[in-house]
């Protein structure tokens, strides 16, 4: 688990409106059964978009389940909520992305990506307030042969991700060079850096705990490597410009606004063909919801005057059910990890 928020999400204790209850009910059997003409004249009526029905299902829900991108429209020109959850933990979107509806899957993208850009800004804010990273580093961090804990029993780092770590390094280790990278963890990304030999290897961490057992465990000897202490908000100012063939960005405990204040350093920092990634973790356990995000984070990094590719690999194999024992959060819950390689675009 990396980065405590999601987004708020809608569930069942929305339906407020008795009175209403019936035509809600008959505005998600008119979704259900693809009446364009009823669905309009019961929104007209105000039946209440944002209702879930005995099955927990919403009107939106329904529609994106059978395709109807009129239909799903209309709803979502009504007001009815994108990211509402069924019992399940499925959304509009993971059911029109299961049933593959292009078009509606499509309408409901751009509708959570618009959201997130306009409203997410302040949602995030509010929730920043509950967990702080300043509060995550002064607090106790447990190492296991196989995970490193924070001290709720989230899990920091999880051997399982070593496969991706390996990958993440092949991608900044491109052109060899000067490589940093953010966050040391169980220093599983700097292990398959250091494979690669790079001429420079900076590491930035802030965890004192985390930051000692680096120094028991030799890696303030390695003769290329430098180890920056810190938190990277506070040292950033020290790197050189342009010094950076390849950068990673792995923290833990921060939120969607940080990465994206990371990503104002990276003009300045990475080299003209530099290779920058992250570790892309955001909504792990909602299929579309994690969609939304690798747009989000791709449009804005395309503002900086980056390009993105996403690369799918698949993990299903690495994450069997004995993989998060012990472990009060199941960060990851997706079949395939879309690894971030992000470049200066022509
Ligand atoms: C998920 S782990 C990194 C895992 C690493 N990629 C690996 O392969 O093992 C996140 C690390 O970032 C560190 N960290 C958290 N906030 C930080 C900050 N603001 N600046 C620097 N390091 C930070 C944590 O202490 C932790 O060691
Ligand atoms: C849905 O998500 C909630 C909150 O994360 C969780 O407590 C619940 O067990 C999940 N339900 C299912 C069916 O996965
Ligand atoms: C975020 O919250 C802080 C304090 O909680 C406030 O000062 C700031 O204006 C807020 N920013 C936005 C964009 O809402």
């Amino acid at each position: 688990m990396r980065f405590f928020y999601c987004f708020s999400i809608c569930n069942a204790s929305f339906a407020l409106f008795c009175p209403a209850m019936e035509e809600a009910d008959q505005l998600c059997l008119a979704a259900k059964s693809g009446d364009l003409k009823k669905v309009q004249t019961l929104i007209y009526s105000g039946a209440d978009v944002t209702h879930f029905d005995n099955d927990g299902l919403t009107p939106l829900m329904h529609a994106a389940k059978i395709g109807n991108a009129e239909i799903v429209t209309a709803l979502l020109e009504s007001g009815a909520p994108w990211n509402a959850l069924s019992p399940s933990n499925l959304s509009a979107g993971d059911f029109a992305m299961e049933a593959g509806h292009q078009e509606t899957f499509d309408l409901l993208l751009k509708t959570g990506i618009q959201s997130e850009l306009i409203l997410g800004t302040i949602a995030r804010n509010q929730t920043k307030n509950e967990y702080s990273n300043q509060e995550y580093l002064q607090d106790r961090v447990s190492f296991s042969e196989d995970k490193l804990m924070d001290s709720e029993s989230k899990g920091v780092m999880m051997a399982w991700e070593k496969p991706l770590m390996e990958a993440h390094a092949k991608a900044i280790c491109l052109n060899g060079g000067h490589i940093l990278n953010v966050g040391f963890g169980m220093g599983l990304v700097d292990t398959a850096i250091q494979r690669y030999n790079p001429v420079k290897h900076t590491i930035i961490e802030a965890h004192p705990e985390v930051y000692k057992r680096m120094i028991e465990s030799g890696w303030g000897e390695k003769e290329n490597v430098k180890i920056v202490f810190g938190r990277w908000q506070d040292v950033l100012d020290k790197l050189d410009d342009n010094s950076f063939d390849g950068i990673f960005f792995d923290t833990y405990g921060e939120y969607y606004e940080d990465l994206r204040e990371f990503h104002q350093h990276l003009p300045r920092l990475l080299k003209p063909d530099g290779v920058y990634s992250y570790f892309n973790g955001f909504c792990g356990s909602n299929a579309f919801f994690h969609v939304v995000y690798c747009n989000l984070v791709t449009l804005e990094i395309e503002n900086l005057g980056f390009s993105t590719q996403l690369i799918p690999l698949p993990v299903k194999d690495c994450l069997g059910d004995e993989v998060w024992e012990g472990v009060k959060q199941k960060y990851w819950q997706l079949d395939t990890y879309y690894l971030p390689v992000c470049q200066f675009s022509d």
